[in-house]
């Protein structure tokens, strides 16, 4: 029996508030660091409801944000991305007061161009800017149910190629690197390519999801380019649509927990001159199916 996302759930280890109508979930009465599998069983119930959900007050050592993640799932290292000295599970996600650009500025799924991308991700934040730096996130269940019956037919015989181009090529690695605080690798990365249907059904609920993005997705595949833009591009400005988001503020020691299956992100650059640091921590996943 999957697990019902529409029904309102028991939990008897924390509480749930959603912060919108449509996805996300403020979580109260965990301590990440002292987790116990009852506790994060619920956790993951409660991810797979909201899509997205945060953890206020948290202080975690990396040891214990690895811990806590690996509940989930084995844990990826990021392909290009440095990760934290001593840590290569954790990848630092920083922007210092002088860059000027940080990471995660437009709409994506993390690591959607691997074969098996990511379940999850868990972002701690150790420093925040005074103001802005917020990260949004968009529905892709809510996305997938907004389309129309003859759109959802034809997307959900198509697959689509991903691609870490934006990541992978020199020149976007020197350009990238030039801008901003959190470091690719520049030592030379064949592109890798990879096709995943339009569609995705998560496993554990049974949900469909809308599973293309702008920074990753690169085209349909048998279509080119060219040919693959217009409705790219349509899906993409539909899967954001106001009322399949929510918005997050982040306060030192807070936690956001997104399935990468399920919603996209975007991290607003809007905090010149502030600092702002996070640590990440990725969990493997399933191939889409
Ligand atoms: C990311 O895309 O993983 C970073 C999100 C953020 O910094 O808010």
């Amino acid at each position: 029996m999957p697990f019902d996302v529409q029904q309102p759930q028991a939990y008897q280890h924390l509480t749930t508030r959603p912060i919108s109508g449509g996805v996300g979930a403020e979580i109260e009465g965990v301590d990440l660091a002292q987790a116990e599998p009852q506790v994060m069983a619920e956790v993951h119930q409660a991810l797979l409801q909201h899509g997205v959900i945060f953890f206020r007050d948290q202080d975690l050592r990396p040891e214990e944000l690895i811990a806590a993640a690996k509940f989930f799932g084995p844990l990826n290292i990021h392909p290009i991305y440095l990760p934290l000295d001593g840590y290569p599970e954790i990848m630092p996600v920083v922007k210092e007061p002088t860059a000027t650009m940080n990471i995660g500025n437009s709409w994506h799924s993390d690591v959607s161009f691997m074969e098996k991308p990511s379940l999850g991700s868990l972002l701690y934040a150790l420093d925040v800017p005074p103001y802005g730096g917020d990260t949004i996130f968009a529905s892709q269940r809510l996305a997938y149910e907004g389309l129309s019956n003859e759109m959802k037919s034809m997307l959900g015989d198509m697959r689509a190629v991903h691609s870490d181009r934006i990541l992978s090529s020199a020149e976007s690695k020197a350009k990238r690197n030039a801008g901003r605080s959190t470091k690719l690798d520049e030592k030379p990365t064949p592109e890798v390519q990879t096709t995943h249907p339009v569609i995705r059904t998560i496993p554990e609920t049974g949900q469909k999801h809308l599973y293309v993005n702008e920074a990753f997705t690169i085209r349909f595949e048998g279509m080119t380019e060219p040919e693959s833009k217009p409705l790219l591009d349509y899906l993409y400005e539909h899967g954001h649509k106001p009322e399949f988001t929510c918005r997050f503020q982040w306060r030192k020691g807070s936690v956001a927990f997104w399935d990468n299956r399920a919603v996209q992100h975007y991290a607003i650059n809007d905090y010149q001159g502030f600092r702002r640091e996070m640590w990440r921590v990725t969990v493997e996943g399933e191939r889409p199916e």
